[in-house]
């Protein structure tokens, strides 16, 4: 029997990351953060592509080695095409396409997006694993996405509420920027909540149609509140932070499940799923398993390594398409601003 063998590179903001997947296990997945960003209090784009182009290299390399892969064993190469930083995006879609030619072997392009919902079908050999059952819902919460996507197959998918101005984490992140937190904030606000009172402030919550999400008011809401607490007391944000960080998480959370409930009880669908970044968060891991009681969903939930960038699910996403035929052409271009 011939083997499926892709190598999937990930390039789209500051981690440069390779994987091969075979007949839909995952070999190997390597990835370089660049740790260079954490200086600057956000990612630094030109620095971003300068890492990616010293970092590819070695880093396909390793991915081979690990999987014990020669590259003459490839059937493809998967790409990031998009969404994400144009520069860092370049030096990915550049490598896989002079990759591909030079194996003689098709390319696949990869919507991010796309990758970080189907990071649900990730499996290593040997380990026991429970994939979503289509059609299933899945929350995709990260430092730039807050969407609730309709997922009808590997490779027909559609977002049906998304925010209309920041993502989950960029609140997250600006807020704990307020405080005075290093970044990214998100991580460093889920800490700091399991000391405080989640009861302890109240922030303002939108008011939008449908499955949308908006997280802007709440960010001016809580600059506020500070703003005018530490008129009256320098020390409040200091005295304060284990419940301000507690109050913003359960406030973040709820808003992201209450659109949720909503669409999986209109929809009546019960399969539901959680990706991206912000998926890591404790108070919205709790509460996706209270909903699993409450509401008999099953939940499916990502190992940690898999809710961040990697090139494993854009590997398992490049496997899936390759193996409907959807291929790419030699002069496809990156997109920063996609949507699915
Ligand atoms: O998917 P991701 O790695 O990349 C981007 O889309 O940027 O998500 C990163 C985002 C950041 O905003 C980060 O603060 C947030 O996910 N994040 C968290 C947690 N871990 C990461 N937010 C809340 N709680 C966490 N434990």
């Amino acid at each position: 029997m011939s083997h499926i063998t892709i190598l999937g590179i990930e390039s789209s903001c500051d981690d440069t990351s390779a994987a091969v997947i075979r007949d839909g296990y995952l070999l190997s997945n390597v990835v370089s953060s660049q740790k260079i960003h954490e200086a600057y209090g956000g990612v630094v784009p030109e620095l971003a592509s300068r890492a990616h182009e010293q970092n590819i290299i070695p880093v396909v390399d390793q991915a081979l080695k690990k999987a014990g892969i020669s590259k003459k064993e490839l059937s493809s190469v998967a790409f990031t095409r998009g969404p994400g930083l144009m520069g860092s995006l370049l030096v990915g879609t550049s490598f896989a396409k002079g990759f591909a030619r030079s194996l003689n072997i098709p390319l696949v392009d990869v919507n991010h997006l796309q990758g970080h919902i189907l990071a649900h079908f990730i499996q290593v050999e040997g380990e026991d694993h429970q994939f979503p059952k289509f059609p299933y819902l899945c929350l995709l919460v990260s430092g730039g996405n807050s969407q609730i996507v309709l997922v009808r197959s590997y490779n027909d998918m559609e977002i049906i509420g998304q925010t209309i101005d920041d993502a989950a984490g960029e609140a997250f992140d600006k807020c704990a920027k307020v405080m005075g937190l290093p970044y990214p904030g998100g991580p460093v606000v889920d800490k700091l909540a399991k000391l405080g009172n989640p009861q302890a402030f109240k922030f303002s919550k939108p008011h939008i149609p449908k499955y949308d999400y908006s997280f802007s008011g709440l960010k001016t809401s809580f600059l506020y509140r500070l703003r005018d607490e530490v008129a009256l007391n320098p020390n409040f944000i200091e005295q304060n932070k284990e419940s301000l960080c507690a109050s913003l998480q359960a406030t973040v959370v709820d808003v992201l499940m209450d659109k949720l409930r909503k669409a999986s009880k209109a929809l009546g669908i019960k399969e539901v799923a959680l990706s991206g970044g912000v998926s890591a968060n404790t108070g919205l891991r709790t509460a996706f398993a209270d909903h699993a009681k409450r509401y008999e969903w099953t939940i499916h939930i990502p190992k940690f390594a898999y809710t961040t960038d990697n090139a494993a699910m854009i590997t398992m996403t490049g496997y899936f398409k390759y193996q409907d035929g959807l291929f790419a052409s030699m002069d496809v271009a990156p997109y920063s601003r996609v949507t699915l």
